[in-house]
């Protein structure tokens, strides 16, 4: 399948709901796409096919990431780096805060879970202001480890994430809106 048929195929199943969470807000929703196998999958590869032959390992980020970055694991073979919330792991961590729309939140990993210099792509649902993405990739290189990309199912364009994380990392998104 070539990324016009994924994109084609993946936008057939996304729920679009105007006025989620508050109005004026259009909300596009995977969970259709996550229900149904083929589509899921379509997703997962394309997420990847980009970086073949340039990624070690998957970041996922909590929660919506974790599901494409473990679909696409199975796929790809290439083994998960759980990019958590704040407060979630059980060993030796490094945390990077991150601005909201109201306050701050956390993601953390392990500082020992990768092998130094791994290439690791990082996954995640949708790219929007870019707060997310960029302190995961804060986090690997604070690690020890270099960011190979960036991938996500959805990128918001209005939302400024691609010119926030600059023109050193390779930034693909499968739908654009
Ligand atoms: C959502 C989405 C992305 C992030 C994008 O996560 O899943 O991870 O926002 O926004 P940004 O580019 O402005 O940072 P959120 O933390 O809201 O929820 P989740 O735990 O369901 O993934
Ligand atoms: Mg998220």
């Amino acid at each position: 399948m070539n990324e016009a048929q994924v994109r084609d195929l993946v936008e057939s199943k996304l729920a679009v709901i105007p006025d989620f969470p508050e109005p004026g807000v259009v909300f596009r929703d995977l969970t259709p796409v996550f229900a149904d196998g083929p589509t899921f999958r379509a997703l997962s590869e394309a997420l990847t096919a980009p970086f073949a032959g340039r990624f070690d390992h998957l970041a996922g980020l909590e929660a919506r990431g974790f599901l494409l970055a473990g679909a696409a694991s199975a796929l790809s073979g290439a083994g998960v780096l759980p990019v958590r919330k704040g407060g979630k792991l059980p060993r030796a961590v490094l945390r990077e805060e991150y601005d909201l729309e109201y306050g701050t939140a956390a993601l953390e990993v392990h500082e020992d879970e990768l092998p130094p210099g791994s290439r690791v792509l990082i996954v995640d649902d949708v790219l929007a202001t870019g707060g997310t993405v960029e302190a995961a990739a804060t986090l690997i290189e604070r690690a020890g480890w270099r960011v190979a990309g960036v991938s996500v199912a959805i990128e918001l364009l209005d939302l400024g994430g691609r010119a926030r994380l600059g023109d050193a990392v390779e930034i693909h998104s499968v739908l654009r809106y």
